[in-house]
């Protein structure tokens, strides 16, 4: 065994090509899955964007670092589905760019923590984690309450994101500061256009509990509403393999 590789090591065209078939398994390895991808990954025909204002609050998450001790992937262990829900589906995170799945958990998962509590909930949590969780290790985001959203690039990051293949219309991208708006002042001339371009059944709250302000605490609390929310897939599958 040491004795072919002593003169293999020694005859450079025989090495070359010995490193390229081993470079080559391993390269295959990783590609072939992806010639499947159309078969592997699942079917959403009722999955929707991220509006503006959920986009917003995503790069808030990221910007905080949130993703530092919070996973947004459920696995499929008896422990995990029980805690948090149906497990991850491949299609649930097809319009993340970039995916925030991680590994790193310090807090919980947080990937269908949407709907699970109040807006209030959120904002209390937010401004002081002890105030609502008193043993939490969570640290404090209350300038999020203060912080006016920045708002007028979201046309471009839309823009941006239908680059990468999320399908924004071009009406959504052209109303993309309107909508931010909209969304968390209902009742308001902007809201009615975001209930048209995403659904009806996007959430159109005062997501801080004031609807004359347009701050990060609104965008990330209608980002962290939307969490597991954006397709019905994964509850649809739990479901089938009930029956
Ligand atoms: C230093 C680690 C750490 C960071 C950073 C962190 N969290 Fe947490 N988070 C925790 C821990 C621990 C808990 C569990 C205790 C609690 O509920 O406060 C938690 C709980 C939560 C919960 C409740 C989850 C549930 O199902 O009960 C939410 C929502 C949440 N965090 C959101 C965030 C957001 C948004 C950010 C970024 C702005 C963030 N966290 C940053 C550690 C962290």
């Amino acid at each position: 065994m040491f004795g072919f590789h002593y003169r293999l090591e020694r005859n450079t065209i025989g090495f070359v090509l010995a490193v390229i078939v081993a470079a080559s398994i391993g390269g295959i390895v990783e590609i072939a899955p992806l010639f499947t991808i159309d078969e592997t990954v699942e079917e959403a025909p009722d999955m929707r964007v991220y509006t503006p204002l959920e986009l917003a609050g995503r790069n808030i998450y990221i910007r905080e670092g949130c993703y530092a001790c919070h996973s947004q992937m459920i696995r499929a262990l008896r422990d995990e589905v029980e805690r948090y829900g149906p497990y991850s589906l491949a299609v649930e995170s097809q319009y993340d760019h970039p995916m925030l799945w991680g590994s790193k958990r310090t807090g919980p998962d947080l990937a269908r923590v949407g709907g699970k509590y109040s807006d209030d909930w959120h904002v209390a949590h937010l401004n002081d984690p002890r105030d609502v969780v008193p043993q939490s290790v969570m640290p404090a985001y209350r300038w999020l309450s203060r912080t006016e959203l920045d708002s007028d690039d979201l046309g471009l990051h839309l823009k941006a994101m239908r680059r990468v293949g999320v399908p924004y219309t071009d009406a959504m991208i052209v109303n993309a500061e309107n909508d931010a708006y909209g969304q968390a002042a209902p009742g308001s001339k902007r809201a009615p256009g975001v209930a048209e371009r995403y659904g009806e059944g996007t959430n159109i709250r005062a997501f801080d509990g004031e609807s004359d302000r347009l701050t990060e605490m609104d965008a990330l609390v209608a980002y962290l509403q939307i969490l597991g929310r954006l397709t019905d897939a994964a509850y649809e599958r739990k479901t089938e393999a009930e029956e």
